[in-house]
């Protein structure tokens, strides 16, 4: 059954939108208002992670996460539309991620949102994960358009050109895995735990970043691509040819893959910075240059930023962790967006494992579908 569609919102009309995420290992949900004026009040924000549950695996389990989302997911609406003083009857529209991301667990936001939309009648709203990040630094700051941004994180390693609402050019991501996977599986491979990224930046802090040369990935290579993968094995065999690794070694080994990580992150930012640069060059300078996901915690990665981007007459904005890595107030407030334009989606929308935010570059990309930027994108 599809829902009646729905005429564009008065853009000085009040909205509410019910927000859910569950694309990965965090279970979220938030109420999200904006008010006749303009201003966006986030009512209620709650995101559960599952970290213990994955930790014995040092990794991701996507059947655990999807299950654990399931479980915790009607209980967690339940808990925001409390939090927020509000009924379903009083929320204009459902927004859930719909990809991509780990299917069994998009499913759970997704369904659990078609079941409201059904039973309230409300307008359902299938929400590109990606599209909730690039619009996150606005949950904490008036940030005009358009806008530089990294996203990197556990599952994604890219650099969107934020030019509006709906329109995102896709400059660069990972050809194989993400810089937080990096991260992790290197922090795994020393026996760090997990999650493997903040282990791997405490150990560092008593390291010496010279002792080991890693390649610098695609070096020589135009364009803002990412790779970490050959970085990842290259740490795996320095360690494995460590005849008894110890303290020290894990040490300098961490403090190496990290500045090589902030390195390949800074240097291919600076490319998209002066593509940016370039496109717009009758806007007033500093531009604004944001980093969001987890990976944005670190210190290296973020100090290697601020200096590139200062270089290039940028400004970095590192929006507060909480909005930066993922939940369900981003998810709210790209639905609103889509609401108040009279997008909405009808019961057969899909959950999508892959779903590139940059249309027009997954069309040029043959690559995007069947392989190698797939998975990332
Ligand atoms: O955005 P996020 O919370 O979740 C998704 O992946 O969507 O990002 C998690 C990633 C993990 O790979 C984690 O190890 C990494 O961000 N991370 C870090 C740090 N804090 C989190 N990586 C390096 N240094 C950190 N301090
Ligand atoms: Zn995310």
């Amino acid at each position: 059954m599809d829902l009646a569609p729905l005429s564009p919102f008065r853009q000085d009309a009040a909205l509410t939108v019910l927000g859910l995420e569950s694309s990965c290992d965090e279970t979220a949900a938030a109420v999200l208002r904006r008010s006749a004026t303009g201003e966006i009040t986030i009512l209620s924000d709650l995101i559960l992670g599952q970290t213990a549950a994955h930790a014995p695996y040092g990794g991701v389990v996507p059947e655990i996460a999807a299950r654990a989302h399931a479980e915790a997911m009607s209980g967690l609406v339940e808990q925001a539309l409390a939090e927020a003083g509000l009924g379903l009857a009083e929320i204009d529209g459902i927004a859930a991620t719909a990809g991509p991301g780990l299917i069994g667990g998009v499913m759970a936001a997704l369904m659990t949102a078609k079941g409201l939309a059904l039973g309230s009648g409300k307008p359902l709203i299938a929400v590109n994960h990606l599209e909730g990040h690039a619009l996150s630094p606005r949950l904490s700051e008036q940030l005009d358009f358009p806008y530089l941004l990294l996203l990197v994180s556990g599952g994604h390693t890219q650099l969107i050109s934020v030019e509006g609402f709906g329109d995102y050019r896709r400059l660069g991501s990972t050809l194989d895995d993400a810089a937080g996977e990096a991260f992790d599986k290197t922090a795994k491979v020393m026996g760090l735990g997990f999650p493997g990224g903040p282990a791997l930046e405490r150990c560092a802090a008593s390291g010496n970043a010279k002792r080991f040369d890693l390649p610098m990935p695609l070096k020589g290579r135009p364009g803002c691509d990412f790779s970490f993968a050959g970085l990842k094995t290259a740490a795996r065999q320095i360690w494995d040819a460590l005849p008894a690794p110890g303290e020290q070694d894990r040490a300098d080994l961490s403090a190496s893959v990290q500045r090589a990580i902030a390195r390949a992150l800074a240097s291919r930012s600076k490319r998209a910075m002066q593509d940016f640069s370039a496109r717009h060059d009758g806007l007033t300078r500093p531009l604004p240059f944001v980093v969001a996901g987890g990976v944005a915690a670190n210190q290296e990665v973020r100090s290697a930023l601020s200096k590139t981007a200062s270089e290039e007459g940028f400004r970095l904005i590192a929006p507060p962790m909480r909005w930066c890595t993922d939940n369900a107030a981003m998810i709210a407030l790209a639905g609103l967006e889509h609401l108040i334009r009279g997008e909405v989606d009808g019961l057969d929308a899909k959950a999508r494992a892959r779903w590139p935010l940059d249309a027009t570059s997954a069309k040029l990309d043959p690559a995007i579908g069947s392989g190698r930027k797939g998975p990332k994108a």
